[in-house]
């Protein structure tokens, strides 16, 4: 939207219906003036490594490239001297003087690192996620970043697939919200604003759907699964303005995102009305080879007449479109087309008034991890975590007394950032042993490991390839293990700090085993057999599998993996400063074998008894039941919510009218707290087989202990409509029902029909 509507001011045309050709005069002059290997070199993303390699290849003679104009944007350099060098070269030496696109992934904050994706998701409030993404902006502004590689809003039903972690989950509904606000965090009301960066959506499309939770993998999905589910968040962004997108490593219907015509164009240009750029993901175009779509020249070729604008590191474009050109393979125009975009995302950002805007070397001390900003995080963190479990309600702890606090996470500095964190410094996190020291200090607090991570030295391995984050201890599992006995022994109570290192989850970082690891589970027991009360500290990136753990008389307090403020902000909500109020994003299984798992699946032709006992031929398993251990939406609080009754203000609506569901929520225990209120939908009848419930709207309210308040969300007209078989946009008059609650298991429920 902001993206669009600034482009038209600037362009002084009006959009009437059809889309109105857009031109940006200087923009056409400069195209004008460009030999074909100049615009070929624009459509060139590198990383000249030195800083951050987010990949496996890394760019060479980055500088010479830059000179001979071969170079559009780079990505892996900040810092506003180091990034100056770059602009100069391009600016000053270059024959045009075009200046770069300088991207990175600032994923969760870029400093100031604050809770993983997954983890603020759980957060359901829309305006600390925009106020997430504007501090992340301006760190990354103020430090020469003027393009941001995020959002990432796939889908993902997977937990096996560890970059559930980057994303929102599993939801279209919530996924879009968050989408839209953090494209309007990044991107602000004025792209050219020295404090705002480019969005970059990724990654198009479904790459949260690959087979069998490998990263990598392919994807194969019906339409109507796309359109129903998987699309959404993509859409949301792109209404919203994003500038950029970033085409998927996974094929879409046999072709790789990168070379997908339909994709890239069909669908994403021609439907959707987006204008900006689209880049490969890191060497995706190159990896069309390994695909099976051809040679460096084939893929190139197809990529762009596909409609991809710009290659990630790869360099098919640089080195195979003038040989694609002389032989007629692609056109002068598809290489204008593409240039054109990159080029009007630079004026766009202003780079063309003023190269150096994003280069004052005051603003880093100025802007980065300010007092400010570390509050932010802090305040974040608390938001993002989910109370699963509160048995004897052992949480809040009193700021008092002996608290034994262990396993392998509880003093673990490495851990606390969370995977893709590439702009932070762990070194700065704090601790959980240090946070509750601040927190609690007049609390005597005795730390010991008690466990590695994992015992597996295979598993260590692999987890460590870009650091160490499973260190395993010189320490024999078993003294550990008895230290922390005798420890939790001689104490009040037991915080026990356990789950993933930060890079089990994440890129390259997919499990088929998704339970805590033996090491700690062995330390669990241990720790509960002793009868003293244990609260469980989890952290993860993704959903795991806990059903034994959840058995166990203990309390758990899911953290994910929270930022740099980490362990301050676990204290906050481990001694009640803070009532947890997150709520979980993506269901929680079982076992790995009812994945894939989610609350909007289909209740098929033979549905499960509801008692949720075994029957014969209906659709069940003979070992597991259906239901998860965690629904979505699910998450505890310190106080308990009442809900009266649930009224619409319509029982029949006519097409294109909207219906308002309220119900009044009362704090009824014993301390303030955050409720959030979800409203789920149910098309009864319909011409597409309907999923069993939709989230169709949230709010997240305050209420002090013993207040009551009113809520009520409104259903627009489009929220009752869906894809149909013919891929249209529509609602069908039927009954719909409305549930209203706690989480995805709501009971309250309503209904009304469409006439
Ligand atoms: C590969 C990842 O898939 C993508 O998310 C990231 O933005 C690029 N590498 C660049 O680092």
């Amino acid at each position: 939207m902001y993206y669009k509507k600034l482009l038209l001011a600037l362009m002084g045309f009006a959009v009437m219906g059809a889309k109105a050709q857009k031109r940006i005069p200087q923009v056409e002059e400069l195209l004008n003036k460009m030999t074909i290997e100049e615009k070929i070199g624009q459509l060139n993303l590198l990383t000249p490594g030195g800083g951050v390699a987010t990949g496996e290849v890394v760019s060479k003679d980055v500088g010479t490239k830059i000179k001979s104009g071969q170079v559009g944007g780079l990505f892996g350099v900040a810092g506003p001297d180091r990034v100056r060098k770059a602009q100069e070269i391009a600016v000053n030496d270059s024959r045009l003087g075009i200046p770069l696109l300088i991207g990175s992934d600032v994923i969760h904050g870029y400093k100031t690192t604050y809770p993983i994706p997954l983890g603020l998701s759980a957060s359901w409030d829309m305006d600390l996620v925009e106020q997430a993404a504007q501090m992340a902006a301006r760190e990354a502004t103020a430090d020469g970043i003027n393009w941001n590689f995020s959002p990432m809003v796939d889908i993902a039903r997977d937990p096996r697939w560890g970059r559930i972690s980057e994303g929102a989950g599993e939801d279209p509904y919530l996924g879009s919200r968050i989408a839209e606000a953090m494209v309007k965090g990044y991107q602000g009301d004025d792209l050219a604003a020295s404090h705002t960066m480019l969005a970059c959506v990724k990654h198009f499309a479904l790459y949260g759907a690959v087979e069998a939770g490998r990263d990598y993998h392919s994807v194969d999905m019906s339409k109507i699964k796309m359109f129903n589910q998987y699309m959404q968040p993509y859409k949301a962004a792109i209404d919203a303005g994003a500038a950029s997108v970033m085409s998927s490593f996974n094929d879409v219907d046999g072709v790789p995102a990168t070379g997908n015509k339909w994709l890239l164009t069909d669908l994403l240009r021609n439907q959707w009305g987006f204008e900006g750029f689209v880049v490969s993901d890191y060497t995706s175009l190159n990896e069309m080879i390994p695909h099976g779509l051809g040679d460096l020249q084939a893929v190139s070729a197809l990529a762009l007449k596909a409609g991809l604008d710009m290659d990630m590191v790869g360099e098919g474009f640089l080195t195979t479109l003038k040989k694609s050109l002389d032989e007629g393979k692609v056109t002068e125009a598809d290489i204008t087309n593409a240039c054109r975009r990159v080029l009007e995302a630079k004026y766009i950002s202003g780079l063309f008034d003023d190269p150096y805007k994003y280069l004052d070397s005051k603003r880093p001390k100025k802007d980065i991890l300010t007092d400010a900003n570390r509050a932010l995080s802090r305040k974040l963190a608390t938001r993002s975590f989910v109370l699963l479990k509160n048995h004897n309600n052992v949480l809040p702890l009193k700021k008092q007394g002996k608290i034994a606090l262990v396993g392998p996470l509880a003093d673990s500095r490495e851990n606390m950032l969370g995977t893709w964190a590439p702009t932070g410094d762990f070194n700065l996190a704090v601790t959980i042993l240090e946070g509750f020291k601040n927190v609690a200090p007049n609390a005597t607090i005795d730390y010991t490991k008690g466990a590695n991570i994992s015992n597996d030295v295979d598993f260590a391995k692999n987890v460590n390839s870009l650091g160490e984050r499973i260190v395993i201890d010189m320490q024999s599992p078993e003294a550990m293990l008895q230290e922390a006995i005798v420890l939790a022994k001689t104490s009040d109570v037991v915080v026990a700090v356990v789950g993933e290192a930060t890079e089990m989850s994440g890129e390259s970082s997919s499990r088929t085993d998704i339970s805590i690891p033996e090491s700690q589970k062995k330390l669990i027991n241990a720790l509960v057999e002793t009868g003293k009360p244990v609260a469980l500290v989890l952290m993860s990136g993704r959903p795991l599998t806990i059903p034994e753990e959840f058995d166990m008389p203990v309390s758990i307090l899911q953290v994910w993996h929270p930022g740099v403020e980490a362990g301050n902000a676990i204290a906050d909500v481990v001694f009640g400063d803070y009532n947890p109020s997150g709520k979980l994003t993506a269901t929680w299984p079982v076992n790995v074998g009812q994945i894939p798992i989610y609350h909007s699946a289909k209740v098929t032709g033979r549905p499960a008894p509801e008692s949720g006992e075994f029957q014969k031929f209906r659709s069940n398993y003979l070992d597991a039941p259906n239901a998860p251990l965690l629904p979505f939406g699910y998450g505890l609080s310190y106080t308990t919510f009442e809900y009266g009754k649930l009224k619409l203000n319509k029982k029949e609506i006519a097409q294109g009218e909207s219906v308002s569901a309220t119900v009044t929520v009362k704090n009824t225990g014993d301390y303030d707290g955050e409720e959030v209120v979800q409203l789920y939908l149910r098309d009864v009848v319909r011409s597409i087989t309907p999923p069993k419930r939709q989230l169709k709207g949230f709010k997240k309210v305050m209420l002090k202990k013993g207040e009551s308040k009113e809520v009520t969300i409104t259903l627009s007209a489009d929220d009752l409509k869906f894809y149909n078989a013919q891929l249209e946009f529509v609602s069908e008059p039927g009954e719909f029902e409305v549930f209203v609650g706690t989480d995805s298991d709501a009971e309250l429920s309503e209904s009304f029909t469409l006439k």
